[in-house]
C-alpha cells in the first residue's frame, strides 16, 4: 500500500492475534475501553495450542500471523497470546519489524501487565501463571526486575487450564482441585499480587481469587491491556490517526468448528461469524 505512495490517504485496523480464540477475552475489554476502533482479530485455531512448543515455531507462527494481519491494513497488531508475547515480540520487534513493516507497530500483553503488578503489588510479591511456554521464557520475571529490582517472582506453569477452559469445564469439582494444587505453592510464598499470565484465565478469575483470598490482587489481564492500549493510542497521534473507525470487526480463524464458534461466543458475550483462513 504505501508503495504507491497512498499510505497517509489510506485507514488502517487494530488487529488483535492469538493462537486460538481466548484472545477474545481482550477483545472484549477492548471493544469496552476503545469502542469506536474497527478491529480484526485472528485466532490460529487449526495450530492451538502454542503453550507446549519450541519457540522457533512460536516465532514462526507469530511471524506468519502479524503479516497475514498487516497484509490486511492493520497498523498496530497487539499479540493478545501470552506464549506468543514471551516468546516471539522481543524478535519481531527488534528484527522483523525494522525489515520489513518499519511504519506498522506490534505490541504484546507482558509489559502493561508488569507496570499495573510492579504498581499495585504491596510487598514485592508477585506470582505469575501461564503456560510451559511462558512459563519457560521467564519474560514475567525478566520484565518485572526491570521494573522492581528486588521484587520477588514466584511462578507456576498450568498446562491443564487451557484445555480445561477449550473443554467448558470451569465449574466442575475436579477444576477447582487442579487450581488449588498449582496455585498452593504460590499462596506458600504469600504473594500479594498474581498474573493470570495467560488469554484463557480470565474465564477462570473468580475460581481463582476465591483460592488465593482477598489479601492478593489477582490482576484483570485483558482489562489491563485494554487501557494500555488506549493510553498508547492516546501518546502515538501519527498512529492513532491512521486507525479507522466503524464496528464491522471481523474475526478470522485458521480452523473452524461448533466448538470454537460456541466458545467465542460465549467469551466475547455476542454472536459473531467465524472466517475461516489458511496462514500456510
Ligand atoms: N493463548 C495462549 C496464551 O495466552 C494460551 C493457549 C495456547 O497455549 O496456545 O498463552
Amino acid at each position: 500500500m504505501e508503495r504507491n505512495g497512498r499510505a497517509d490517504k489510506i485507514k488502517f485496523m487494530i488487529g488483535i492475534f492469538d493462537s486460538g480464540i481466548g484472545g477474545l477475552t481482550v477483545v472484549k475489554e477492548v471493544l469496552k475501553t476503545l469502542p469506536d476502533y474497527q478491529i480484526l482479530y485472528l485466532g490460529d485455531t487449526a495450530r492451538l495450542p502454542y503453550g507446549n512448543r519450541s519457540q522457533a515455531l512460536i516465532y514462526k507462527f507469530t511471524v506468519q500471523a502479524v503479516d497475514y494481519l498487516f497484509k490486511q491494513g492493520c497498523q498496530l497488531v497487539i499479540i493478545a497470546c501470552n506464549t506468543a508475547s514471551s516468546e516471539a515480540l522481543r524478535k519481531i520487534q527488534q528484527e522483523w519489524l525494522p525489515k520489513n513493516y518499519p511504519d506498522r507497530r506490534v505490541l504484546g500483553v507482558i509489559r502493561p501487565v508488569v507496570e499495573e503488578a510492579a504498581k499495585v503489588s504491596r510487598f514485592g510479591r508477585v506470582g505469575v501463571i501461564g503456560t510451559r511456554g511462558t512459563i519457560s521464557s521467564e519474560s514475567y520475571i525478566k520484565e518485572l526486575k526491570n521494573q522492581k529490582q528486588d521484587v520477588i517472582v514466584s511462578q507456576a506453569a498450568c498446562p491443564l487450564l487451557v484445555p480445561i477452559v477449550e473443554e467448558g469445564m470451569q465449574n466442575r469439582r475436579e477444576t477447582k482441585m487442579i487450581l488449588r494444587n498449582y496455585l498452593r505453592p504460590l499462596k506458600l510464598k504469600k504473594v500479594d499480587t498474581l498474573i493470570m499470565g495467560c488469554t484463557h484465565y480470565p474465564i477462570l478469575q473468580k475460581k481463582i481469587k476465591s483460592i488465593m483470598g482477598k489479601s492478593c490482587n489477582v490482576l484483570d489481564t485483558s482489562a489491563i491491556v485494554a487501557e494500555s492500549l488506549k493510553d498508547y493510542l492516546n501518546r502515538h497521534t501519527e498512529i492513532e490517526s491512521k486507525l479507522v473507525k466503524g464496528k464491522e470487526h471481523r474475526y478470522i480463524v485458521t480452523d473452524s468448528t461448533d466448538r470454537f464458534k460456541e466458545n467465542a461466543q460465549n467469551w466475547l458475550g455476542q454472536k459473531i461469524k467465524l472466517e475461516k483462513i489458511d496462514l500456510e
